[in-house]
């Protein structure tokens, strides 16, 4: 009999060590993720906007719409058709950038122009495949488009209507 409640006992005592080593090590593990959550909860707040900005840095030339903003007449800086090629266009014109047709390339631009001068214009203006709006920047005038374009196609060796003027 004695020994029997001697066993109960060591049982219990067994049971009972078990017991709270199991309960520290699930107050650890607890302390853990809660300490994790709160590290975790701490950076996405800063970590997630840098993500956010450099995304939006990096889709910026493709996704960027135009929309025309009517500007008072005479706020317009008049820029010739070079000018606007030297500061926008040139990215990637000059070396054909994305796949732009290069200025120069004969080849390239004569079955684009085949569609007109006008169909050009609107394509560059809208933006096509790879060609951003108004090449990215929408403070220019359809104007400004047009002439950089009649500027590209006289310096690749192709003449149009509207250089001739
Ligand atoms: C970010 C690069 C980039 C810039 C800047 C850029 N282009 Fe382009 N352009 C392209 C690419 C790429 C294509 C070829 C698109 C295609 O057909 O897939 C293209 C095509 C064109 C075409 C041919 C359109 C057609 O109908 O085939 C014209 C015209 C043109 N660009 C004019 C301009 C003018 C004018 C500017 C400056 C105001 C300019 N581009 C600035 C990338 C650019």
């Amino acid at each position: 009999m004695s020994s029997h409640v001697l066993q109960a006992d060591k049982s219990v005592v067994t049971t009972s060590a078990a017991l709270v080593s199991a309960l520290a090590l699930l107050a650890t593990v607890l302390f853990l993720v809660a300490a994790l959550i709160g590290v975790i909860s701490r950076v996405p707040s800063d970590d997630g906007s840098r993500k956010d900005v450099a995304v939006i840095e990096r889709i910026k030339p493709v996704a960027r719409v135009a929309i025309a903003v009517p500007k008072p007449a005479g706020a317009e800086i008049k820029l010739t058709g070079q000018e606007v090629y030297n500061k926008v266009c040139v990215a990637c014109h000059a070396a054909g950038v994305l796949g732009a047709p290069k200025v120069g390339a004969k080849e390239l631009w004569e079955p684009r122009l085949a569609q007109g001068l006008t169909g050009l214009v609107n394509n560059a203006v809208t933006g096509i495949r790879a060609m951003p709006a108004k090449g990215g920047n929408p403070s220019l005038t359809e104007a400004n488009i047009h002439d950089a374009i009649v500027y590209m196609l006289d310096e690749t060796g192709l003449k149009t209507d509207a250089a001739a003027k």
